[in-house]
């Protein structure tokens, strides 16, 4: 029987309707909600991104504003607009797009954004409490993936989670946030990578199997065993004559045949993508409370 569609737009739209009444709230009690956003540089991905994020941010009443920069600015110069933003009051949050220019260190930028502003959840001291267990501004992909799990009925607790990643934008964090003793966690976690030999004998062992790995169609059917929940996070733009723009963007997993045999699986796009989006409207929200997840 073909696998459950995890639907990403529908699962962010319950997160951004959850976000809309906080963002009244507030508004009520006085705090008008800003994110700023830093845009070095004029790569296309990270406009388009970018926009996105503003875009959906203005939807729910939040404040916005893009700081773009020509991508020959200095590693100084940008560390310290971020500190003037810190001080700026009007703003609750604080994201510096990635990737940056060769010449800036993006360890750097993440740790000059101020902690309580850290709506990405990049800074060390964010990604410290995560795997502390302590509360923390939690990073927008992990965090959405870890929701969409749980809000469609498939909580990690006692599964065993096979992560093929080992960012630490994304597959390190996720790692952490799933095996904490702690609600919609308390998993096994396994993490794989390139060093990892025969990755299907691990995959094939996952209950849950998430995929970050930048890798079109690295993830094929018979690295799926019967019945697993398969999480799609890649992004991958391949080239296809059939579309106008001459190419499409699939996701880590050949997703057909392996639809056929997991029991629910994400789709690429629509997926996990928007669920980072709405992450990172309800981290905005969290910070202007003062709030950590
Ligand atoms: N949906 C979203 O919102 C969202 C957000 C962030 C990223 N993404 C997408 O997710 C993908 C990964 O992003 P990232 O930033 O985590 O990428 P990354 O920094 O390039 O990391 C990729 C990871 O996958 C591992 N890997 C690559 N090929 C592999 C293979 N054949 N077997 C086993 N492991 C392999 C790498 O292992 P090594 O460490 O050994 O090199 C690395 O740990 C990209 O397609 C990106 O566009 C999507």
């Amino acid at each position: 029987m073909p696998a459950r569609i995890i639907d990403g737009r529908v699962i962010s739209q319950q997160i951004r309707d959850e976000v809309r009444s906080e963002v009244e709230r507030l508004r009520a009690a006085g705090t008008d909600p800003g994110l700023a956003v830093v845009l070095v540089g004029e790569n296309p991905g990270s406009v388009s991104y970018v926009r996105g994020k503003t875009r959906a941010a203005e939807e729910l009443g939040i404040r916005s504003e893009t700081i773009r920069l020509s991508d020959t600015i200095s590693q100084d110069d940008l560390l310290g607009l971020v500190a003037d933003l810190n001080e700026d009051e009007r703003w609750h949050g604080i994201l510096v797009q990635m990737p940056l220019p060769p010449h800036i260190s993006e360890t750097a930028a993440a740790s000059a954004v101020a902690v309580e502003k850290d709506v990405d959840g990049l800074h060390p001291i964010n990604v410290g409490r995560l795997f502390r267990g302590e509360p923390a501004l939690l990073p927008c992909t992990p965090h959405g993936v870890k929701q969409m799990l749980v809000r469609s009925g498939y909580d990690p607790a006692g599964k065993h989670v096979v992560i093929c990643g080992r960012s630490n934008l994304v597959g390190k964090p996720l790692a952490g946030l799933l095996m904490q003793k702690a609600p919609g966690a308390n998993a096994t976690v396994t993490v794989c990578h390139t060093g990892t030999p025969d990755l299907a004998r691990f995959t094939r062992d996952a209950d849950i199997l998430v995929a970050v790995m930048g890798r079109p169609n690295a993830i094929s059917a018979d690295m799926v065993r019967d019945g697993a929940v398969v999480i799609d996070v890649g992004i991958n733009r391949v080239p296809d004559a059939t579309k106008k723009s001459g190419s499409r963007l699939v996701g880590d997993v050949d997703f057909g045949p392996v639809a056929e045999k997991a029991a629910a699986i994400t789709p690429v796009p629509g997926g996990v993508g928007p669920m980072t989006v709405a992450m990172l409207l309800h981290n905005t929200v969290l910070a202007a409370k003062g709030g950590r997840d």
